[in-house]
C-alpha cells in the first residue's frame, strides 16, 4: 500500500471513530441526564404512595392485611413492585405475593436510609431477581408503626435503549467507514483516469505537432530546392510541386481530422435526424468510386429492411468512408463488401475486404491515435493514422462498438454495431 492511500484510509478511520466518540459522548451524556429525571420521578412516585398509604391506615384498623392489600393493588395499577417493611426489616406486603422476596430487607442500603428518616432511591441489581432496578424507599410512619414503603422499578427498558444506542452507533459508523472507503476508491480511480487522460492528451500533441512537422519539413526542403535552380528544371520543378501539392493536401487532412476528433470528443453534436443508411452507402460508394482500382470491385446491395437511424449524417459518412477507403487502400484483388443490416435492437455495418490483412496484435492497435500496420506505406498513400480512432469515436458517440478480425494475407472485416436506442 503506497503512503498517499494509507494516509488516505488512516484520515477516513480517524474522522469516522472521531465522530463516533462525539456521538457516545453526546449520548451518554444525555443519557445519564434521562436516568437522573426517571430515579428524580419515581421517588416522588414512592412518596405520593406514602401518602395515599397513610390515608388509608387511618381508617383500617387491621394494618397487616391493609399493606399486602396496598402493595398489590398499586403495584399492578402501576406495574412497579411495592414492598412494605417493617422496623426489623421483615417484609410485611409485596406486590406479586410473597415470593422469594420474604427475606430480611435490613441489609438493603436504601432500606437502612430510610429507616433512618431520609427518602432515597438508587439504581442497582436486585439480589432476588438478578436484574437493574431503580430502588426508592420512603419512611413510613403511622400510629405505632415504624417502617418503609420501597416502590422498584425495572431498568431494564432504559437499559437497553442505551445498549440500542450503541449497535446502532456502532452499525452506522461501520457504514459511513464502508462509505468513506469506497469514496475514497472512487477517488483514486478518478484521479487515475484523469492522470491517463492527461498522458493521452500529452502525447496526442506530441504526435501531432511530429505528423505536421514531417510534411512542412518536406515541402521547406522542396521549396529550397526549387529557389536553389531546381525552378529551370521543368520537369523536375513540375514533380517538385507535386509532392508540395500532396504534402500540404496531408497537412490539411491532419488538420481536419484533428479538428474533427476534437469536436467529436466533445460531443459537439447537435444535427441529429433520422438517416436512410442505404442512401449513406450508395452515396460513400459513389463518392469512393475513382479509387477503386482496377482488379477490385466495391459491393454493395442495399437491404430494404434497414430501418432509418437516427444520428448525424455527416459523421455517419466519415465513418463509412474511412473504413470503405481503408478497404480499398488495403487491396489489390478481389472486393471490398459493405453489408448492412437492421437487427431488433441494433443497426449492422460490416466492411470486408480480401486485402492484405494483419496479424492478431495489430488489431489490437489500429484503433490508437496515428497507429499505422505500415508507416511508409501508409503515408505514401496520404493516411494521417487518424482514420480509425475518428470511426471508434463516432461509434462511441451513438454508444456502440466496433471490432475488427483479420487474418494476414486473406483480409479483414470490420463490424460496427450501433444501437437503436
Ligand atoms: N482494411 C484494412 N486492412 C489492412 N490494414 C488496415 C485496414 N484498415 C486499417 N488498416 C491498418 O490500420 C492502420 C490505421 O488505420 P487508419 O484508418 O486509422 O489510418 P490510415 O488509414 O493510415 O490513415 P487515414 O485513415 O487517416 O487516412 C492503417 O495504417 C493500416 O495499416
Ligand atoms: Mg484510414
Amino acid at each position: 500500500m503506497d503512503l498517499k492511500k494509507k494516509f488516505l484510509i488512516g484520515y477516513a478511520v480517524a474522522a469516522v471513530v472521531a465522530l463516533l466518540a462525539f456521538q457516545y459522548a453526546f449520548w451518554s451524556n444525555g443519557f445519564s441526564y434521562l436516568e437522573k429525571q426517571s430515579e428524580a420521578g419515581y421517588l416522588t412516585q414512592a412518596e405520593m404512595l406514602r401518602d395515599i398509604l397513610l390515608a388509608e391506615m387511618a381508617k383500617d384498623a387491621d394494618q397487616t392485611e391493609a399493606l399486602e392489600e396496598f402493595a398489590g393493588r398499586y403495584g399492578e395499577k402501576y406495574g412497579i413492585r411495592i414492598t412494605i417493611i417493617d422496623e426489623e426489616g421483615n417484609v410485611l406486603g409485596e406486590s406479586g405475593g410473597p415470593g422469594p422476596a420474604l427475606s430480611n430487607h435490613l441489609d438493603r442500603e436504601e432500606v437502612r436510609k430510610a429507616l433512618a428518616g431520609e427518602s432515597n432511591s438508587i439504581i442497582r441489581r436486585s439480589a432476588t431477581f438478578g436484574l437493574d432496578y431503580c430502588y426508592c424507599a420512603v419512611p413510613l410512619t403511622a400510629g405505632g408503626f415504624r417502617g418503609v414503603i420501597r416502590t422498584a422499578i425495572p431498568m431494564e427498558e432504559l437499559r437497553n435503549m442505551d445498549d440500542e444506542f450503541l449497535r446502532s452507533t456502532l452499525f452506522a459508523a461501520a457504514i459511513l467507514l464502508l462509505l468513506v472507503l469506497s469514496l475514497v476508491m472512487y477517488f483514486r480511480k478518478y484521479v487515475s483516469a484523469m492522470k491517463a487522460v492527461e498522458k493521452q492528451r500529452r502525447e496526442f500533441v506530441s504526435n501531432v505537432t511530429h505528423e505536421l512537422k514531417t510534411p512542412l519539413t518536406s515541402i521547406r526542403g522542396f521549396v529550397e530546392t526549387l529557389k536553389n535552380g531546381a525552378i529551370e528544371d521543368v520537369d523536375c520543378a513540375g514533380r517538385f510541386l507535386d509532392i508540395i501539392d500532396i504534402e500540404t493536401e496531408r497537412l490539411g487532412n491532419l488538420i481536419d481530422d484533428t479538428l474533427l476528433l476534437s469536436e467529436i470528443e466533445n460531443k459537439k453534436d447537435v444535427r441529429q435526424e433520422p438517416c436512410d443508411v442505404n442512401e449513406v452507402i450508395g452515396e460513400v460508394t459513389e463518392l469512393l468510386a475513382p479509387r477503386v482500382k482496377p482488379h477490385v470491385r466495391l459491393i454493395f446491395t442495399p437491404d430494404p429492411g434497414v430501418r432509418p437511424f437516427t444520428c448525424n449524417r455527416d459523421r455517419l459518412k466519415q465513418l463509412l468512408i474511412n473504413l470503405v477507403d481503408n478497404g480499398l487502400k488495403a487491396t489489390e484483388f478481389g472486393a471490398v463488401t459493405i453489408v448492412c443490416k437492421s437487427t431488433a435492437s441494433h443497426l449492422i455495418l460490416e466492411i470486408s475486404d480480401t486485402g492484405i490483412g494483419m496479424e492478431a496484435e495489430q488489431t489490437e492497435r489500429i484503433f490508437e491515435r496515428f497507429y499505422r500496420v505500415d508507416k511508409g506505406r501508409s503515408r505514401a498513400q496520404g493516411g494521417t493514422g487518424l482514420g480509425l480512432s475518428i470511426v471508434k469515436h463516432i461509434a462511441e458517440l451513438y454508444r456502440g462498438s466496433i471490432r475488427v478480425e483479420s487474418k494476414l494475407g486473406e483480409g479483414s472485416t470490420f463490424r460496427v454495431e450501433l444501437p437503436y436506442f
